[in-house]
């Protein structure tokens, strides 16, 4: 391709000045960017809609019939001896950049809850340390982080003594990442330095997780699912057994948990279906019509939402080195400053520039008997995305605070409404089992209790 010619000799003329940029132009992979130029610049990323699609069907929150609810005890059984038996493992995607947050640092170290400001990285490491004493087993945590954080990522938890996980259980890595172009192709210069580069979308995590050697380690360890989810979710399961257990009883490649929308626009990714296989089509993409569409008992057909919570056969992710699956990139306009001609920084106030990412959810249609298990919204989701307004630090703290008080009043414990209260992560698998509970209660005063732990 012209372009691809075009950009090697620019940027091999502008490189004999700056081994730093030598490098980069050395390690940069001139085919991935070529598929990626052609799939979002020339062909304008016409990733396209399916032709025959209809909504996707999916598992119900609660069983809906006593097949289902038999159906249901065995995967919650079979999901927990999956977990007892070490088959399991978490991973989280923190390679984001965050730019909606706005927040100077990696997002998972961002304080996020109300009393004791826990960090996001804290309060996974504490479900996680939970699980791992209630099931007596190790869960090893994979984090992918993107060479701009990774450092930064590794520091914070090195400092706070990796939770008390123990280093040799977590393996951090960087995703690869993807230079930006103009609209026309051609490459941008962060500085006389550098390309402008930045995170491949966080379905580069798939990639990762193979040239990481996470894939090998897990191996290693026996662990036969990974459980993704994003840095930005206080509210969380990390290992549900009912999801992990229908997950493997239906022999899934790749699962996912619903919402149900709010309303047909929401926006969330929509999940559909084609023939055997699930898809999500982006909220902006689905037709209005169809988003209309209801069913007849007045619900709209397109209800099923994409919260981010998936689980992955670790051999289907290795499909992904061997290249029998690859994921396509997205177009996405931003803007990018850049070093023009002349040498100049230009800073622009109006997108400038196309990035390329790729969507882990595009590894949907890819997957063999994929599963989706509904969500109760209030209980899994509510991430941190925005400074303020929906889905901002305030309306997440919110919601946390209400999912505590859901759970002592479903252990028929009453406290005052206007009580702000923490649960430490580390008790919520037990408190998933247990009918009735004594509660310690530390730190007490009169408005805020945070519990660390409890006695049946
Ligand atoms: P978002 O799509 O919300 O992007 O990521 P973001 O970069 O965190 O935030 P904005 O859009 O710049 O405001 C969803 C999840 O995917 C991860 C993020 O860290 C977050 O957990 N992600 C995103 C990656 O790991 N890598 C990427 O390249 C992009």
């Amino acid at each position: 391709m012209d372009i691809i010619e075009k950009n090697k000799q620019r940027m091999f003329k502008l490189s004999s000045q700056s081994p730093h940029l030598a490098k980069q132009v050395e390690e940069l992979d001139w085919s991935e960017l070529e598929s990626a130029l052609e799939e979002c610049i020339f062909n304008k990323n016409e990733i396209g809609l399916p032709k025959d699609y209809g909504p996707a069907t999916y598992f119900p929150l609660l069983p809906e019939s006593t097949e289902q609810n038999e159906l249901y005890k065995k995967a919650y059984q079979h999901g927990e001896s999956l977990i007892r038996a070490g088959k399991t493992a978490a991973f989280t995607v923190a390679g984001g950049q965050g730019t909606r947050l706005g927040y100077d640092g990696p997002k998972g170290t961002l304080p996020v809850t109300p009393i004791k400001k826990k960090t996001l990285f804290q309060l996974f490491a504490e479900q996680i340390l939970g699980l791992s004493e209630k099931y007596e087993i190790i869960i090893p945590w994979y984090i992918m982080c993107s060479p701009l954080n990774l450092h930064a990522t590794v520091t914070h938890f090195r400092e706070n003594n990796f939770y008390g996980l123990g280093e040799e259980n977590l393996r951090f890595f960087a995703q690869g990442v993807m230079p930006a172009t103009d609209f026309e192709g051609n490459l941008l210069l962060a500085s006389m330095d550098s390309l402008a580069l930045s995170p491949n979308g966080h379905g580069g995590s798939l990639k990762a997780l193979i040239d990481s050697g996470s894939i090998a380690d897990m191996a290693k360890r026996g662990i036969e699912h990974v459980s993704y989810f994003q840095v930005d979710n206080p509210l969380v399961t990390i290992l549900n057994p009912l999801f992990i257990g229908l997950h493997d009883l239906q022999k899934s490649d790749m699962s996912s948990r619903s919402l149900t929308k709010t309303g047909p626009f929401e926006k969330l990714g929509n999940f559909v279906s084609i023939g055997d296989r699930v898809t999500i089509i982006e909220y902006s993409d689905l037709p209005e019509e169809k988003a209309l569409e209801t069913e007849d008992d007045g619900r709209i057909k397109y209800r099923a939402g994409s919260p981010a919570i998936h689980v992955l056969r670790c051999d289907f992710i290795e499909q992904f080195a061997r290249g029998e699956n690859k994921l396509p990139y997205h177009r996405a306009e931003k803007k990018v400053s850049f070093i023009n001609e002349k040498g100049e920084l230009i800073e622009p106030h109006e997108p400038n520039a196309v990035k390329f990412e790729t969507f882990v959810f595009d590894a949907l249609p890819m997957a063999k008997n994929p599963l989706i298990l509904e969500a109760d919204r209030r209980e899994e989701f509510s991430p941190v995305k925005n400074k303020t307004g929906v889905d901002s630090l305030e309306s997440s703290m919110e919601d946390q605070i209400k999912k505590a008080h859901r759970w002592l009043s479903q252990h028929n414990l009453s406290i005052p409404e206007n009580t702000t209260i923490e649960i430490c992560p580390r008790s919520y698998p037990s408190f998933v089992d247990t009918e009735k509970i004594d509660l310690q209660e530390e730190d007490l005063t009169e408005d805020k209790i945070y519990l660390t732990k409890f006695s049946v």
